[in-house]
């Protein structure tokens, strides 16, 4: 983003002026910490928003400024921030103790509960963040079948280590991104997204792949949609191949059902992992699945067949804290329509958010799945009526475009708005979500849109 973009812009200063108080702690974070941020997401010119309360579907910055979270804690927070049950088992956790160093009942309860709401959960392992569930399942699944390569598909984010750098937002060829070895990039079969054939083909061309990986309802919980056919081609052929079908359901699970996009679907994969929701918006991931295949981690079985397991250690795996404050939240998801209720919002909004576009005559669109909505905002002019817009019809690369100038600029609107969406203008919703946001959503919105029109950044309409 080119500083002099930001520098005749009201918007930018509308911004400025709304946020003192974050200015002056960006300031100080550049001290600190690369870019002043701890994650790529919050990276914003001229700074992000320092948040420092929140309750439900709102949050609060330094400034005293109200916003509508569709944040979300990077879509951990399916119940809203706070959730009175959720804390009450938080607090009754941290009396009991923060880490015992031993097994705990907390877990049990935990893993006995992800295997009831999970299909494919006959067995759990947790860990302490999505990131790791991936690596975990990756590595699984490769000392089961023996092989090595795996398939993965453009866009699709899976974490951050090493086998998932490439392809996300960039390296569409496969090559490394820094810090990375080549020789760990050539072990991955980068696809496009929802292409049977091609998928078809990698699959029936090669003997050697141990795993596919897949966002269940498309990258960034669909902004890059997929089609159902081609999950259900999906697992067809890995299944025909013996290749292991590992679910991400980091954002899905717990989410698109009380059983993740694996119930929802009525799919099952082989191996699922979760995070997010999982811990009730504290840190923690797992990877659930076939016994046959989580048996790589047991002791007995593995010297009864006389080969290694997988070493696992972890320092905060299943941490007593977030075993409470994840069985709490997972509760809440088994026993009440949490899912049903963010899922039903987010399709009014997505309809309502389409009514001001068609309104402003913009060839724009809002679109998404169960409890998400992506604002598409059309950087090759293609001819698109907002209300009718079918996203499997638009190239990945378009719909995942990213923060173009454009965007970035009706992000910092829609907060000076009172609407915290990411960097990709895209939402989770929560089950706290009522009619208020969705009215104050509505209005900021076309209230950013007018602001981009006065600065000259929209056709006249
Ligand atoms: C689909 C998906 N997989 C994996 C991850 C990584 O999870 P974590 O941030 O807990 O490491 C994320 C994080 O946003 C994600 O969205």
């Amino acid at each position: 983003m080119p500083d002099d973009n930001l520098s005749n812009s009201r918007i930018i200063a509308a911004y400025r002026e709304r946020t003192p108080g974050s200015s002056e702690l960006a300031r100080q974070a550049q001290a600190l910490l690369p870019s002043g941020i701890s994650h790529d997401a919050r990276f914003i010119k001229p700074y992000g928003i320092y948040v420092e309360r929140a309750k439900g579907p709102r949050k609060w910055d330094v400034d005293g400024n109200e916003y509508v979270d569709y944040y979300g804690g990077h879509g951990a927070l399916l119940l809203g921030h706070n959730h009175p049950t959720v804390l009450a088992a938080m607090h009754a956790g941290l009396e009991h103790g923060t880490h015992f160093g031993s097994n705990h009942p907390y877990e049990l309860g935990w893993a006995e509960i992800v295997r009831r709401l999970v299909p494919c959960a006959e067995r759990v392992r947790f860990t302490s963040s999505g990131t790791e569930a991936t690596l975990m399942a990756l590595r699984l699944a490769r000392a089961f079948t023996g092989k090595h390569k795996i398939i993965r598909f453009m866009t699709h984010f899976h974490g951050w280590h090493d086998h998932m750098t490439a392809g996300h937002t960039s390296h569409f060829d496969g090559t490394p991104t820094p810090g990375v070895l080549p020789e760990i990039a050539t072990n991955a079969i980068l696809l496009p997204p929802g292409d049977i054939a091609a998928m078809r083909a990698a699959i029936d061309g090669d003997d050697d792949i141990a795993a596919a990986i897949i966002e269940p309802t498309g990258s960034g919980f669909g902004t890059v949609p997929h089609s159902l056919q081609f999950l259900e081609a999906l697992r067809e052929a890995t299944a025909r191949k013996g290749i292991i079908l590992v679910f991400d359901e980091v954002v899905t699970g717990f989410r698109v059902s009380r059983g993740g996009a694996q119930r929802a679907f009525g799919i099952t994969p082989d191996l699922g992992t979760f995070a997010k929701i999982l811990a009730g918006g504290l840190p923690g991931g797992a990877v659930a699945g076939r016994k046959d295949i989580l048996d790589e981690l047991d002791f007995d079985v593995a010297a009864a067949k006389g080969r290694e397991k997988i070493a696992h250690p972890g320092t905060y795996n299943a941490n007593p804290l977030s075993a409470s404050a994840g069985t709490a939240a997972l509760g809440i998801v088994e026993t009440t329509d949490a899912c049903d209720k963010a899922i039903a919002y987010g399709a009014e909004i997505r309809a309502r958010l389409n009514e001001v576009l068609a309104a402003e005559r913009l060839p724009w669109a809002v679109h998404g799945s169960f409890s998400g909505f992506h604002i598409f905002l059309n950087p090759r002019g293609r001819d698109i009526t907002p209300t009718t817009f079918d996203p499997l019809r638009i190239p990945f690369q378009e719909l995942s475009a990213g923060a173009q100038a454009l965007a970035h600029k009706f992000r910092l609107a829609l907060l000076v708005n009172g609407i915290d969406v990411s960097g990709r203008l895209s939402a989770f919703i929560s089950a706290t979500h009522e009619r208020a946001e969705m009215d104050a959503t509505v209005a900021g919105f076309r209230a950013a849109i007018g602001m981009l029109r006065a600065e000259g950044e929209l056709p006249r309409s």
